[in-house]
């Protein structure tokens, strides 16, 4: 197909000033190769955000693309609503094995769905035992959960959702402490963790639920969390009575090293939810899990209302769950967290030059996650040339090959968990090129 003729203007872009969005000049992605895109030129972009966090495999893992094939042939479409489908009871089972602690799975079909859904399921989950008083939710500033009301709620980024402000949750919102120049002492935690204890001990009987990342907070600026943060708050959340619902929608199977980031946390949550690498990013599919404990206060007679009113048309979609389910034999098969782990090993030997670099003022990385923060004179970086500056190195990144995305004045590397270290090496020496570039310019 040639797509140089595409018309390309009906299309309204997420998270994009479509005044400034040059129809003539972006790129129309064709196919995909290995780790990169490939475009109509026949130019390839080699993948540093594994496509919004998501992709694991690359785009040709046959393993993959056949078993959905196969899928497509005998079943292409069946929902959950009074009816049941095979690969969608085999992926619960399997993912109820790897996720300790978890009994039961609700399907949805992104993350932000899974996170509404975790919402509605605490809520009615103190409902149905009579405590209708635990409405409130607390969270912790700089998360995200994604773009629906409810996440907005206890995902708040003023720079973005300022507009649907009326709309949304009131919500308790409490620091979130960082690891800084790999240096962050236990005091520092306990300051944090002391704060949302005291706000629990006023506030316990109105609070449904402790909403969190698990691990670490991505989109609100690559912050990872010291060692056991997420464990105290999820002993606070047993102490007070509140459950602990965790997002590992980014953090889940693999980004920073472990297949499941709570068990790693040593955290014990009430709720997860899964996403992104779920399917490898192959098909959209998203899961909220929950314990015995919560499930079981939906059990009752029709007439009793206990059950849970909520359900999309794809639920347990048949081709999304055998995505899944062949994705998580891969990470078996090949002992893919095994891989990160040395990757990350790599990745961080890497990142050591950027230090020398006056304007990198934090470089934060845990498994293969990475944030360079970009500031001059203790200020962020906003501007080079004219133009925002992830603009700029959204820009100079895909003149050298690369597909990457900032946070703002955050470069993040996140690339595709299953890489390779040359492809690695590749992203992280093209960034290292940029930032060393805007250096030069800024001085
Ligand atoms: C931690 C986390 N939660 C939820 C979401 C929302 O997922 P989705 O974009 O599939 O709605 C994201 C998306 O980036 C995320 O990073």
């Amino acid at each position: 197909m040639n797509s140089n003729n595409l018309d390309k203007r009906y299309v309204w872009h997420p998270y994009t000033q479509m005044k400034l969005w040059n129809n003539s000049d972006n790129i129309t992605i064709q196919s995909g190769r290995s780790f990169s895109f490939v475009d109509s030129n026949e130019r390839s972009y080699l993948d540093g955000i594994s496509n919004m966090w998501c992709n694991v495999w690359g785009h040709d893992r046959t393993e993959i693309i056949d078993s959905m094939k196969n899928q497509l042939d005998t079943l292409p479409h069946s929902s959950l609503f009074g009816l049941i489908n095979e690969p969608s009871a085999k992926l619960a089972k399997r993912l109820i094995t790897i996720a300790k602690g978890m009994s039961k799975v609700f399907y949805t079909d992104n993350g932000s769905t899974a996170i509404e859904a975790a919402l509605k399921i605490a809520i009615q989950y103190w409902n149905n035992k009579g405590k209708t008083q635990k409405k409130e939710f607390i969270c912790l500033k700089n998360g995200y959960h994604g773009d629906t009301i409810g996440c907005m709620s206890i995902g708040y980024v003023d720079g973005y959702f300022s507009p649907y402000r009326s709309l949304l949750l009131k919500t308790i919102k409490v620091d979130s402490p960082t690891i800084r120049h790999e240096k962050f002492g236990q005091q520092d935690i306990e300051q944090y963790v002391d704060k949302i204890e005291n706000i629990l001990k006023r506030k316990s009987q109105k609070i449904s639920g402790m909403v969190m990342e698990s691990g670490a907070q991505i989109a609100g600026g690559v912050n990872i969390y010291p060692n056991k943060f997420q464990k105290e708050i999820s002993d606070l959340c047993k102490k007070y009575d509140i459950l602990l619902i965790l997002d590992e929608i980014a953090t889940g199977f693999g980004r920073l090293g472990n297949m499941i980031e709570y068990k790693a946390q040593r955290s014990e949550p009430d709720i997860v939810c899964f996403a992104k690498a779920l399917t490898g990013g192959y098909f959209p599919l998203a899961v909220t899990l929950t314990t015995f404990k919560i499930f079981n206060e939906f059990l009752g007679d029709y007439w009793d209302k206990r059950q849970l009113f909520h359900g999309h048309t794809f639920t347990g979609h048949p081709v999304g769950c055998t995505a899944a389910l062949t994705n998580l034999a891969l990470y078996e098969k090949v002992n893919l967290i095994r891989k990160i782990r040395i990757n990350s090993l790599v990745l961080d030997r890497l990142l050591k030059r950027f230090a020398e670099l006056d304007i990198c003022y934090d470089i934060r990385n845990k498994g293969l996650l990475c944030g360079i923060e970009l500031r001059k004179e203790n200020k962020p970086i906003k501007m080079i040339d004219k133009v925002p500056i992830g603009q700029y190195i959204a820009r100079e990144s895909l003149k050298k090959g690369v597909y990457l995305r900032t946070l703002g004045n955050i470069i993040t590397i996140i690339p595709p968990l299953a890489i390779g270290k040359e492809d690695l090496t590749k992203i992280v020496d093209t960034e290292y090129q940029i930032v060393e570039k805007i250096q030069q310019k800024i001085r």
